[in-house]
């Protein structure tokens, strides 16, 4: 949920940038109506729990007109300051391979798995290769481990199982035929694990294609520290000259001062 205190705390960090890798708030568009009021640039993917209780995909709809310019459903960005490229992946995803609700189909039509990629592949397109790429999805993409511990693993029932988005993975192998992608954000899988198994792995480098990979889905967003003190939770990505610097969770103090930090990637 994002609140009047969210909004307070981003404009006290002033980042660069802000991205959201949804389910914002069930659908309500009161939550849409303070992330619209934010100044700095901002992309916004809406999630599985976004997609409203009606099937007629009314409220799917009213949230993406009232985002406007700061929605990125299969669509893109193409920033000066910062400098980066956002590329939105499909909308309202449940993670689990590809499935359309009938919200989305209201909305979006009855997009199939390859019209998916292609749309996904075709906002890359004619971008400039000097700025960095931004994939931003609500689900994250299969192949990146089918454990329950993996960045996308199915942690609440057995078996333990990849549980990312196909069309995501199929698109980003075919945007590196021609691009960079440096950075895959994305929500929707917690970071706690069901039945107590743990803590789920947040971020991967893959090395070998540059391309990293980062979990933003630390549920609630909010907390105590232990003087009990309100926290609250970004991940926080900084670029310098294009290349990927750093990644770490942070945990911010309602002053803006960092609580606690995670870090995930320092480039050495
Ligand atoms: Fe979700």
């Amino acid at each position: 949920m994002w609140s009047q205190d969210d909004h307070k705390l981003l404009e006290a960090l002033n980042p660069d940038a802000v991205l959201f890798v949804g389910d914002l708030g069930n659908g309500e568009i009161r939550f849409i109506k303070e992330i619209q009021e934010i100044k700095i640039p901002t992309a916004v993917v809406l999630g599985n729990h976004d997609r409203g209780n009606d099937f007629s995909g009314y409220q799917l709809k009213s949230q993406i007109d009232f985002l406007g310019e700061k929605d990125c459903s299969w669509s893109r960005k193409i920033w000066s300051s910062p400098p980066v490229v956002i590329v939105g992946a499909r909308p309202c995803s449940a993670g689990g391979g590809y499935y359309l609700s009938p919200q989305m189909r209201a909305v979006f039509g009855p997009v199939t798995l390859s019209e998916s990629i292609r749309r996904i592949v075709d906002s890359s397109l004619d971008t400039p290769g000097d700025l960095p790429l931004i994939i931003l999805a609500h689900s994250g993409p299969t192949g990146l481990g089918s454990n329950a511990h993996s960045l996308c693993g199915r942690d609440w029932k057995q078996p333990e199982i990849d549980w990312g988005d196909k069309d995501l993975e199929l698109a980003i192998d075919k945007i590196k035929e021609a691009r960079s992608v440096d950075l895959v954000v994305f929500g929707h899988m917690h970071h706690h694990l069901k039945r107590g198994k743990g803590v789920r792995n947040t971020f991967i480098m893959d090395e070998k294609r540059s391309i990293a990979y980062l979990n933003a889905a630390s549920v609630p967003r909010k907390g105590v520290d232990v003087n009990d003190e309100l926290i609250s939770h970004f991940s926080w990505v900084e670029f310098n000259e294009g290349m990927l610097t750093h990644v770490s969770h942070r945990w911010f103090c309602p002053d803006a001062s960092i609580a606690y930090q995670e870090d995930l990637y320092n480039l050495q």
